[in-house]
């Protein structure tokens, strides 16, 4: 689709989108729009229960005296409430409202809105932010589709006073959708197409932008130790793989140290030899969640030119069962030299990102680490889909992702940690053993990562309940959610970027 800023003025033909407030007071282009269809817009508000809140629409077919196919209201809700995200939002009903209409352009009527907390420029950079991330769809296995099942929306216009303004500031949003495109299309990939190699290949796409990319193989990562990622690879004909990729944008400052995030990447987490049950299995394709939003989120980066030294690295594996898979009893020795008995094969995630995290933090030694990984079922018991786990050894950090968070409506919710819930990994035969029971294992797996990290500032997000959508969400289509990308892009924006 298409995205484009012209200048404020009545469209004649097409479709057009103007915006309500609650109580139903109509934007000047939406008064406008009515009386050139002799007030067709009123009396279709009259006659259904649309007020004007935030988040409903009307549709208007055809409306007499106006040559418009359509015009769609969409409500703000009151004035003072709209912010930048509102606006994201009303993007998202304009999409979802025209795009399987039969339509292939729509103008947005882009009016600035008194006593709203954005300015014009910027109310209509961010709708059409909203309208790209709500376009998103994975089709490229479809080759069925009939025509008329599918969108039909090709060009979507943002008329703004402030239009090339407003064309600014959408340039580093296009950069941030960009990456949240690229995490979208890796945890949609089937298994047999994303495994640990083709997924490094892809991340080395980011060299295009100026990010420097190294991929380790299994016998780089033998050499370094790694024996708790290579581990649960073990069982699969796949080639583990570490990738580790630098966005050095700090310029004078390079020597500056990196932020640092680390993704889990179980390409498909089938549970090794502790077998998952069958049904629902095919969604341990998105088990590479985490290092799929740290590869979209240096995309993200590096394509906004961000000010800021940054490290991504993913650690790439395929959990398998298999003649040379990892059993339930074995013994395996970290690259921090500790040690870990392997009481279930499923619990995964956290072997690799125990040496994921090691190496990242010895190799860089940056400011904070986040990693990011679909590690338990427990936080979705937990947590449900809305919120993602936040388990950290910093206030401040934690403090900063809150904020973030809500900033871009991708939230985080601190979980406890502590002693008695690190007691819990105690192993008769090792330093450790890789799961602490039933209860509180979200904690104990956060715990068990703790080990890895020492005192660098460090914050873990479990991700596994919001990696992927069943419903749609007004920037979010079903699938693919890319939860991470905007939130730790905001992270940086706000606390790690030199203006
Ligand atoms: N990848 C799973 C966690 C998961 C579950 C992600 C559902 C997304 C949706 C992880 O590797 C796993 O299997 N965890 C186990 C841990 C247990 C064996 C201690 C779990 O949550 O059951
Ligand atoms: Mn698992
Ligand atoms: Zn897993």
């Amino acid at each position: 689709m298409k995205i484009s800023f012209a200048n404020l003025a009545l469209p004649t033909t097409g479709a057009a989108v103007a915006f309500v407030l609650e109580g139903g007071k109509l934007s000047a282009s939406a008064a406008a729009l009515d009386k050139a269809t002799k007030g067709a817009l009123r009396r279709a508000i009259k006659a259904s229960r649309f007020k004007g809140k935030r988040g409903q629409t009307l549709s208007v077919l055809a409306p007499a005296g106006a040559k418009l196919d359509r015009i769609l209201l969409i409500g703000l809700g009151k004035a003072k409430d709209v912010d930048a995200k509102a606006m994201q939002r009303a993007g998202g009903y304009a999409y979802a409202g025209l795009a399987n209409t039969g339509r292939t352009a729509l103008s947005v009527l882009a009016d600035g809105i008194e006593g709203a907390k954005v300015k014009p420029a910027e109310a209509a950079a961010n709708i059409a932010y909203g309208a790209r991330l709500r376009s998103y769809r994975f089709d490229k296995y479809r080759t069925q589709e009939k025509a008329d099942a599918k969108p039909s929306l090709r060009t979507f216009k943002v008329l703004s006073k402030a239009s090339a303004a407003a064309r600014r500031a959408y340039g580093p949003l296009a950069k941030i959708a960009d990456g949240v495109e690229m995490t979208r299309d890796l945890v949609s990939e089937p298994p047999n197409v994303i495994y640990p190699a083709t997924l490094a290949k892809r991340a080395q796409e980011l060299t295009k932008l100026g990010v420097k990319v190294q991929v380790l193989g299994e016998a780089q990562m033998k050499r370094l130790g790694m024996g708790a990622l290579l581990g649960v690879g073990q069982g699969s004909i796949r080639e583990s793989k570490l990738v580790v990729m630098q966005w050095n944008g700090a310029g004078a400052r390079s020597t500056e140290k990196p932020v640092a995030f680390v993704g889990k990447g179980v390409t498909f987490d089938t549970g090794g030899i502790s077998l998952k049950p069958g049904a629902g299995m095919e969604d341990m394709k998105w088990d590479m969640g985490g290092s799929g939003v740290v590869i979209g989120l240096m995309k993200a980066l590096a394509g906004r030119k961000a000010k800021v030294n940054a490290v991504g690295v993913v650690g790439l594996v395929e959990n398998m069962p298999g003649g040379n898979a990892q059993r339930p009893g074995d013994i395996v020795t970290s690259m921090s030299g500790q040690t870990i008995e392997i009481l279930n094969t499923d619990a995964e995630g956290r072997l690799v990102l125990a040496d994921a995290l090691h190496y990242t933090i010895e190799k860089f030694a940056p400011k904070f680490v986040v990693d990011l990984a679909t590690l338990t079922g427990a936080i979705i018991i937990s947590l449900g889909n809305e919120y993602a786990g936040m388990f950290s050894n910093s206030d401040q950090l934690c403090d900063r992702l809150s904020k973030a968070g809500k900033q871009v409506d991708e939230k985080v919710w601190r979980m406890p940690m502590g002693d008695a819930y690190d007691k819990m990994l105690k192993s008769e035969a090792a330093d450790m053993q890789n799961i602490g029971g039933r209860a509180g294992g979200s904690i104990t797996a956060a715990q068990f990562l703790k080990r890895f990290v020492g005192k660098t500032p460090w914050a873990h997000l479990d991700i596994a309940g919001v990696t992927w959508s069943k419903n749609d969400a007004p920037t979010v289509p079903k699938g693919g959610t890319a939860f991470g990308v905007r939130l730790l892009n905001q992270l940086v924006a706000n606390h790690y970027e030199k203006k």
